[in-house]
């Protein structure tokens, strides 16, 4: 039970890694508010997280409405009293989300538009949310979700890879302010994770893609105690993508 009563705000969880989070910080004690554009999705997941004796609540968030973004960030208080986690997993390649095979140049504006806002914005949104309550509780931690793609660009996904690499600076910058508040920014960055199967394709130097939970493990670590004296950081986890020389 080591999150036993950490209240935890999570977007983009209704699949893949934000899912396996809420389920499996609300089974070490959390009480999670999960957060996805999918309401029928992420409210599904939360009761079967209820169900099996966990504390979850599921709330529609399309993370570019600073509106509802701040609601959820509410909902967290007025119910569970902190906000002790933030986890911003809502994103993902506009090319592919879209389904938008053009090259870059010949890209609608729409499709710029969503590669930067659900990526960039909407994190910067979440994060602004619930920076003042983990001030005022002298204590927080905030992860962002890099990407192999925000180091190494994407010919395809462009906005995809610019809003990545900016969760480096987003990420430093919320440390600095954090820091005498005792609140934590981290980023990971992920080569490619099996939340589909699609991602199997991408090579690493170990040959393979990375199961989910061999991400969340590392992200849950550094939510905890036991990573203190970690913030500011990127964490790549790329089975070796980045030492170079891969297609
Ligand atoms: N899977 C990978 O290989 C991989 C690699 C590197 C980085 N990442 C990053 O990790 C994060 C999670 O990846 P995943 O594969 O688990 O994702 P996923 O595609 O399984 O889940 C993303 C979730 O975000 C939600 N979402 C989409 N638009 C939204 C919006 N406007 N507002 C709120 N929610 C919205 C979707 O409904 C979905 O539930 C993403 O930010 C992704 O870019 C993933």
């Amino acid at each position: 039970m080591e999150f036993k009563d950490k209240v935890a705000i999570i977007s983009g969880a209704a699949s893949g890694m934000g899912l396996l989070s809420a389920q499996m910080l609300a089974g070490s004690g959390a009480k999670v508010v999960m957060t996805d554009v999918n309401l029928e999705l992420v409210s599904a997941a939360a009761n079967e997280i209820c169900k099996k004796g966990g504390d979850a609540i599921g709330v529609q968030v399309d993370v570019r409405d600073y509106s509802q973004v701040k609601n959820a960030a509410n909902i967290a208080l007025e119910k569970y009293g902190s906000i002790d986690i933030l986890l911003n997993y809502a994103g993902g390649a506009e090319t592919r989300m879209l389904q938008c095979a053009k090259p870059f140049h010949e890209q609608p504006v729409e499709v710029i538009d969503w590669g930067l806002d659900v990526n960039q914005k909407g994190t910067v949104y979440f994060c602004h949310a619930v920076m003042g309550t983990m001030i005022k509780q002298k204590s927080g931690v905030i992860i962002t979700l890099g990407s192999v793609s925000g180091m190494e660009g994407s010919g395809g996904a462009v906005c995809y890879s610019t809003a990545k690499s900016g969760m480096l600076g987003l990420t430093k910058s919320l440390a600095l302010a954090g820091a005498p508040y005792n609140v934590r920014a981290c980023c990971v960055s992920p080569g490619p994770v099996l939340t589909r199967p699609g991602m199997a394709n991408m090579k690493t130097r170990l040959g393979r893609a990375a199961e989910p939970r061999e991400v969340v493990d590392f992200i849950l670590y550094l939510c905890s105690d036991k990573a203190a004296f970690i913030t500011g950081s990127n964490h790549m986890i790329d089975g070796g993508r980045l030492c170079g020389g891969m297609d």
